[in-house]
């Protein structure tokens, strides 16, 4: 599986923070034996964040996006609207799973906004901007990243559960 990361921070943009969430997701990414092929940062912009996502999704060599960041409800989080913008399909059961896992450990899991979704052959999830957080919601939708992949992409063959 190829994926891309793409890390959504004002902050982190101008250089004012460094980016720890984009190193800490390629890290994990690579102990799943997942390629990172691309890595980037984007402020809080809708314009920006669905830009890039469109160029990787319609580069045809990405499976698997995931963004960091902009998620929750402070006025610039616009990560959301920009990834339903550019989604063919959404997948809610992944937001839902997200944040069922999360408010076993924090109540302020509800603030995350979070959306999975489709576009062409690639899947695209949104993941809070903490490091901890985003290796935590990404490991509650890990176990069906696979075979979404694999259905996203045409397979035509039977289910089987984990
Ligand atoms: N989910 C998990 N598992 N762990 C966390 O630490 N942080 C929450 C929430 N989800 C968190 C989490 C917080 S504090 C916020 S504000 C929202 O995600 C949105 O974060 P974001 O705006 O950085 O994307």
């Amino acid at each position: 599986m190829h994926a891309a990361i793409l890390t959504v921070s004002d902050k982190g943009h101008r250089g004012e923070r460094e980016d720890l969430s984009g190193p800490v997701l390629a890290a994990w990414l690579a102990e799943q034996a997942v390629e990172v092929i691309a890595q980037k940062m984007v402020p809080d912009e809708v314009e920006a964040i669905s830009a890039q996502l469109v160029e990787w999704a319609d580069g045809g060599t990405c499976d698997l996006i995931l963004t960091t960041g902009g998620t929750g409800v402070s006025p610039r989080d616009v990560t959301p609207e920009a990834t339903r913008a550019v989604v063919s399909r959404e997948i809610p059961g992944m937001g839902e799973a997200m944040r069922a896992a999360s408010l076993k450990k924090t109540p302020f899991a509800m603030l995350s906004r979070a959306v999975a979704g489709v576009r062409g052959r690639t899947l695209i999830v949104n993941l809070p901007g903490s490091p901890a957080g985003a290796i935590e919601n990404l490991e509650a939708v890990w176990p069906a990243v696979g075979h979404a992949v694999k259905k996203i992409q045409g397979d035509t063959s039977e289910c089987v559960k984990p």
